[in-house]
């Protein structure tokens, strides 16, 4: 995978590095989401965490507050958590788009076109051992980023690809994404399986 190896990762400059990728997200103005939006997310969670969780694009409360997962499939995402005995401390949550798309509408190409470098410098920061995208967008634009196919979330989640960063292993695993759940309650079963399934690497 395309992210290469920094040399300074203490915990001090991750968070330095982070907080200059946000004040460039906040000043952003690559598309039109930025006139909509409230605030942007650029991410929650714990920077020293070995798994990054990558949804789709910040919600209406999330728009709100700048927090992930906060509002319906973030209720989700925290009983799946808990079935699988992960904190949110042990993560930390980005999103593909870090501006809100208006009525929740699914991301364009454009919009992820323009956004998905914030993603990647993100995770050149942070460096994790696991990743897991939730969703078809999540999923289709980190596997494109890594030139493995992606034929669709129904066939693929809950597997586990291992790649090759340039700091080391990495293990990407896509997921249904929670508020699947909220539209199709049958989901529900099927993502609790996989949190219960990929807890043990989660916990490594
Ligand atoms: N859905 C997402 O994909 N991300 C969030 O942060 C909230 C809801």
């Amino acid at each position: 995978m395309n992210i290469p190896c920094k040399s300074s990762s203490s915990f001090i400059s991750k968070q330095q590095e982070l907080e200059q990728l946000s004040q460039e997200i906040v000043l952003c103005r690559k598309c039109s989401l930025a006139i909509s939006r409230n605030r942007p997310l650029v991410g929650d969670g714990n920077i020293g965490a070995n798994i990054v969780m990558i949804g789709e694009a910040p919600g209406y409360y999330e728009d709100l507050k700048g927090k992930a997962f906060i509002g319906n499939a973030g209720k989700v995402l925290d009983g799946l958590l808990q079935v699988a005995g992960i904190s949110r401390q042990d993560l930390y949550i980005t999103n593909v788009l870090k501006c809100h798309p208006p009525h929740n509408r699914a991301p364009s190409l454009q919009e992820i076109q323009s956004c998905s470098c914030y993603l990647y410098r993100q995770l050149k920061i942070l460096q994790p051992k696991v990743i897991i995208t939730l969703g078809k967008h999540a999923s289709k634009e980190l596997f494109s980023r890594i030139f493995l196919p992606f034929s669709s979330i129904t066939e693929m989640h809950g597997k586990v690809f291992e790649i090759k960063a340039s700091y080391g292993p990495v293990k990407v695993i896509p997921l249904y994404h929670p508020s699947a759940a909220c539209h199709n309650p049958s989901l529900l079963e099927v993502l609790t399986k996989d949190f219960e399934t990929i807890a043990g690497y989660l916990k490594k």
